[in-house]
């Protein structure tokens, strides 16, 4: 029998993907980080690639190797990671599933931080740019389908319901990541999709296949709708 190869979804299409932690630095040796993996959104830029879409990943520092066929763009800080997606647009849909240190130190020194006499330093932190939210607001370059994520450990979809209208973007995939659920760097993911329309709650499954879902999902809404 013959093998039927889905047809390409996303052929034609421009999509944007970030992915990993950000790295702020504290000095030239040091940094502020998260426990994010990147398989997720570098799983997501693999899957709209296989769809037949051109892809850029915008990376924070991850261990996972980059998806065959797509830009990789590699960034440290949430400002840098800022400046590389602004560089990219415009795109068809944007997928923002980088987990951005929401803040940095105000003034990372220039030079190691030396132990001496004066005690532990104190860090100033300062807030991060968002970049989902910038990015769902831009006036003339705004994708069409702009979608955030939303690592929560309580109250997941009611957090993820505000998050979506604060952030202006069109869906939320809520992940939940209590420990009883999708640990952070796990290889599988327990998601509610949060859109206009309701939420809908997804099977626990791969981040593999999470990702394909999510990518059938914003083909059948860049082509028109229903799926
Ligand atoms: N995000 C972003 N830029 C930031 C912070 C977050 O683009 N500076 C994006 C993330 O990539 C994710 C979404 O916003 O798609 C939600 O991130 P999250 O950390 O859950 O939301 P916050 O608004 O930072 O709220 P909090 O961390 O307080 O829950
Ligand atoms: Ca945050």
């Amino acid at each position: 029998h013959f093998a039927v190869a889905a047809a390409p979804l996303l052929k034609g299409r421009r999509i944007l993907v970030t992915s990993g932690p950000t790295h702020e630095p504290i000095d030239p040796v040091r940094y502020i980080a998260n426990r994010s993996s990147g398989k997720q959104g570098h799983a997501i830029a693999a899957a709209a690639r296989a769809a037949g879409a051109e892809v850029v990943l915008v990376s924070g520092p991850v261990e996972v190797a980059d998806p065959r066929g797509v830009r990789v763009v590699r960034v440290e800080s949430a400002r840098a990671m800022m400046a590389a997606v602004e560089e990219n647009l415009p795109v068809d849909a944007a997928v923002f599933a980088a987990a951005v240190a929401d803040w940095r130190v105000a003034d990372a020194a220039e030079q190691k931080i030396k132990k001496d006499a004066g005690g532990a330093p104190a860090l100033h932190l300062v807030e991060n740019p968002d970049i989902l939210a910038t990015v769902s607001r831009h006036h003339t370059l705004r994708p069409r389908l702009v979608v955030g994520f939303a690592a929560e450990t309580e109250t997941v979809v009611a957090h993820a319901q505000a998050k979506r209208a604060r952030k202006g973007c069109d869906w939320i995939v809520a992940n939940d990541v209590s420990p009883a659920t999708g640990i952070m760097g796990g290889d599988s993911n327990t998601v509610h999709l949060v859109t206009a329309a309701g939420v809908e709650d997804w099977p626990s499954a791969t981040k593999g296949e999470v990702a394909r879902h999510l990518v059938a999902r914003i083909a059948a809404e860049l082509s028109g709708g229903a799926a």
